[in-house]
């Protein structure tokens, strides 16, 4: 077992490294070392610039970059780039972006912005003693940070408020700064963390020149200072709506009874946390394409979305639909704190690609089409549970991913692709078909 660890392992060359592993963990050395090496850029500076995005990097992990035509957002069309593994879901998106392109498109507005960061420490006294500290220090704390906001303050963010807030009723001596930020078009992790940082060391130094404190209450224990990502307060709002009668394009199911049916499939999502977590996935399906597309947190943003799911005690569905007057009404609040400066955003050659492809836009814009992004993809698969079911068009997207797997040729493809319009997709048919075909 201990021959299979090292220590200095990221300290080797590139070369090295893929030594190491492929002599340590694989039993076809030359295959693990042609399969890595396939994945480098010929560019010699853009592999570069991606082995130092992480540590101990070996290769590239290619996702497909794909691309949702026709989505129109406040009477503006986009083209959404999408990075993400999961066939059907580019389809969908693009299929749910031409549906309401021809019923007056998505409306979306960014409700709020504010990011949130927090100075965990222990205090032991009076808590009146520490509120009047608190107070005290708090200019202290905002000049304290002024180096890091002034910047910030410019592009029309910065620090918004700092609370003291007492939470010894869950644990003992424990209390917070929480801190709201501002960020304009930065994500603003590393700003928020830096000035929490800042924060923790003035309260914690300052502490001992207060003269109302004890001995004992002077030593403020900083636990730790880390920017939050629940963002319940960085909201931003999609909808589309048209008449019921307008609803439906197919022939298989009535506008009106298309629209009961999809309001019933997302009270369900509100009641039932089983279902509200799968509808909430295909939202994701959406949103961390785009998200990952544009060089943003998709951990974050993944984080944060589920916490609001739940923000009223039980998860639930992060969509809501009613028909009221006539008129059918799909929407979502979701809260989503992105940045298009920064970060990944100036360095990877794709995301500079796909932020230009949606005519560079600012922070606020990005929240309105990364929301739109997964209203649409949830339409699109409540679409499809409650019509076809999920697995026609999953299936055909998967007969792809098959055929490719058995490195079915042009010619095996097109005439495998026209026997499944006629016959069920599943991956044993599949096989077969192949077989035949080859026999
Ligand atoms: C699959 O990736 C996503 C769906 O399961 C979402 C849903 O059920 O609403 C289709």
């Amino acid at each position: 077992m201990h021959n299979k660890t090292i220590s200095g392992f990221s300290k080797l060359s590139k070369s090295k490294k893929i030594d190491w592993i492929v002599n340590t963990y694989f039993s076809n050395q030359d295959q693990a070392k042609t399969i890595l090496k396939q994945y480098w850029n010929s560019d010699e500076k853009l592999q570069q610039l991606h082995d130092e995005f992480i540590e101990n990097t070996i290769t590239n992990y290619y996702l497909p970059l794909g691309v949702a035509p026709n989505f129109l957002i406040n009477d503006r069309m986009y083209a959404i780039p999408m990075a993400i593994e999961e066939s059907s879901v580019v389809a969908a998106a693009s299929k749910a972006a031409k549906f309401w392109l021809d019923r007056g498109g998505f409306k979306t507005s960014v409700i709020s912005t504010t990011k949130i960061g927090q100075v965990h420490f222990m205090y032991r006294g009076d808590t009146t003693h520490l509120k009047h500290y608190f107070n005290t220090v708090k200019p202290q704390l905002l000049e304290a940070v002024k180096p890091l906001s002034k910047n910030m303050e410019k592009r029309g963010g910065g620090i918004q408020d700092i609370e003291l807030r007492d939470k010894t009723a869950d644990i003992p001596n424990y209390f917070q700064l929480h801190v709201s930020f501002g960020t304009a078009d930065a994500m603003g992790a590393n700003f928020i963390n830096s000035c929490l940082e800042q924060f923790a060391k003035t309260f914690k130094a300052e502490a001992l020149n207060f003269e109302d404190f004890s001995a004992e209450e002077q030593q403020i224990e900083i636990v730790m200072s880390i920017l939050s990502n629940y963002v319940p307060d960085c909201l931003v709002r999609a909808e589309v709506s048209c008449m019921v009668e307008d609803l439906s394009d197919s022939k298989t199911i009535a506008p009106e009874a298309f629209a009961n049916k999809f309001v019933q499939a997302i009270q369900i999502a509100e009641v039932e946390p089983f279902r509200a977590v799968t509808h909430n996935k295909g939202i994701m399906n959406g949103i961390d394409a785009v998200v990952l597309a544009t060089g943003n947190d998709f951990r974050a943003i993944e984080a944060g979305v589920h916490a609001y799911a739940s923000r009223n005690g039980a998860y639930s569905s992060l969509s809501h639909a009613k028909i009221e007057n006539g008129i059918f009404t799909f929407w979502m609040e979701i809260p989503l704190a992105l940045g298009t400066v920064g970060g990944l955003t100036n360095l990877h050659p794709l995301v500079k690609l796909s932020l230009e492809m949606l005519g560079k836009p600012s922070a606020k814009e990005l929240m309105q089409i990364v929301a739109v992004a997964g209203l649409a993809q949830n339409f699109a698969a409540i679409r499809s549970l409650t019509t076809t079911g999920i697995q026609e068009g999953h299936m055909k997207m998967h007969l792809m991913n098959i055929l490719n797997q058995f490195e079915a040729n042009a010619e095996e493809k097109i005439n495998l692709v026209n026997h499944f319009k006629m016959h069920t997709v599943s991956h044993s048919a599949v096989v077969e078909a192949i077989e035949k075909l080859r026999q």
